[in-house]
């Protein structure tokens, strides 16, 4: 499978993508990251992109007229790479109508909760800020509302006393690279159903 790869900062997901199909080979883990877009430059991601030599692309939402247009341009700079999936890896933008009309079901993001607790820009902060004792990262299918996809699978990680955001967020990321490895790497090899909200992998 041919997968592009979206990011907004650190990467540190991308990188551990490019990691395990470095490690395991394209024909083993069954996809490789074909380009990385961002909707920002100057970013990390967009460094680990390049360092991979890998293309990149960047859609700023202020470069274009309104966000219909730069939802038209991200969905092309995307379908340039054909990708047979995209996986949202840290982009803080919510994708375009056109995005998921070309893209629908196609589109894995990685969220830092246990949806359907703590959706949005804040989860991390939001769960420790409402005193959860388990909190960590869901893989789902992005659909049409904010972080309300399909779950495909989710890791949990506890909170602890002493946790600040930051510390707690660290906690979750190693949780959600992992996951978020093998769980490209399952859709990959094996293909997937989605069946109402459930969804299937053989
Ligand atoms: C991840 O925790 C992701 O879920 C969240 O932002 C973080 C991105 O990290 N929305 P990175 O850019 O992959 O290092």
């Amino acid at each position: 499978a041919r997968i592009v790869v979206l990011v907004s900062g650190s990467g540190t997901n991308l990188q551990a993508l490019l990691d395990a199909i470095a490690a395991e080979g394209v024909s083993a883990y069954g996809a490789k990251v074909v380009a990385v877009g961002a909707d920002r430059d100057g970013i990390a991601g967009l460094e680990r992109a390049e360092r991979a030599g890998l293309p990149t692309f960047v859609c700023r939402v202020k470069d274009h007229a309104d966000r219909a247009a730069w939802d038209r341009a991200l969905t092309e700079a995307t379908a340039a790479h054909q990708p047979d999936l995209v996986v949202s890896a840290g982009f803080m933008k919510i994708l375009g109508a056109e995005f998921l009309a070309r893209y629908g079901d196609r589109i894995v993001n990685t969220h830092p909760a246990l949806l359907p607790s703590f959706p949005g820009a804040h989860g991390v902060r939001d769960a420790l800020a409402y005193g959860a004792k388990v909190t960590g990262c869901t893989v789902h299918f992005v659909d049409d509302g904010v972080d309300t996809g399909p779950v495909i699978a989710q890791g949990a990680v506890e909170i602890r006393d002493e946790d600040d955001e930051s510390a707690l967020h660290e906690r979750i990321k190693e949780v959600e690279r992992k996951l978020l490895v093998e769980v490209v790497g399952r859709l990959a090899r094996h293909g997937y159903r989605i069946e109402g909200r459930k969804v299937l992998i053989p």
